[in-house]
């Protein structure tokens, strides 16, 4: 059976700017860049990967005079890391205007079909940039596609699913993640890939959908996720870049 290999980088909040940053320490929004390049130089060390997952908040404040050239020095890093791998881009609410990140990396949401798989990635829109909606489109979006005889689905967003976080001063979850995890069952997904909540969300399963959280690349221990797909089986491997032992706390499914 061939191994489809994702490299998954969540959350790099790069800041070339101090001035710019409007997150706490624990981020090293100005290392960014390089983070996310280490994690790219350091996955294709150890075995390659066959596409990149990009799921938000690559730039710490995309409403800085600076966003833009900001988020194409992140764009610039991965292209010249890995010039020809296929991208999947979901947008962040710290990315500002989706469509100005999505038009830099000349991307698209929606369907990419890649290897022996179907990605569906969603730009959920946002309040305040924090009350965050699937929308009715991106809805039937997923439902009709499901329709349609073809590999297995596995859908990315920005915003972690499940399990539930319940926190009083932030709102993690979709105000319709109730309705967007039964449409996921309903479809078939097999697996529900994420970011935003930085210290992540193991592998874990809910009605038969796979549910998996990226931690924070640009936190301490600094990790990224290889997620090796095979049909509908698949393990996800965390890797902190910190130099420290590897992350015994790696997911085996
Ligand atoms: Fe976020």
């Amino acid at each position: 059976m061939s191994e489809f290999r994702l490299l998954v980088i969540a959350d790099s909040h790069y800041a070339s700017c101090g001035d710019d940053v409007v997150s706490g320490p624990s981020r090293r929004c100005d290392l960014g860049c390089e983070i996310v390049r280490r994690a790219i130089v350091d996955a294709d060390r150890r075995g390659g990967f066959d596409a990149i997952a990009l799921m938000g908040d690559m730039i710490d404040n995309g409403n800085s005079l600076r966003a833009a050239d900001d988020l194409r020095a992140v764009r610039d890093e991965v292209r010249s890391a890995s010039p020809n791998t296929p991208l999947l881009i979901v947008p962040g609410n710290h990315d500002g205007d989706p469509q100005r990140l999505l038009e830099l990396f000349e991307h698209r949401c929606g369907l990419h079909k890649i290897g022996a798989y179907r990605f569906i990635t969603f730009a959920d829109s946002y309040v305040n940039d924090q009350i965050c909606t699937r929308s009715q489109a991106d809805r039937r979006l997923l439902m009709d596609e499901a329709e349609n005889d073809g590999p297995p689905i596995i859908v990315l967003q920005h915003n972690p699913m499940n399990p539930v976080i319940v926190r009083d001063e932030y709102p993690y979850m979709l105000t319709n993640r109730t309705e967007v995890m039964a449409d996921y069952a309903e479809a078939g997904v097999v697996l529900s890939i994420s970011g935003h909540y930085h210290t992540g969300q193991a592998l874990n399963v809910a009605d038969g959908v796979r549910y998996f959280t990226a931690p924070a690349v640009c936190e301490a221990p600094f990790r990224y996720a290889m997620i090796t797909l095979r049909e509908r089986d698949m393990d996800v491997e965390l890797r902190p870049l910190d130099g420290k032992k590897e992350d015994q706390a790696g997911i085996r499914d």
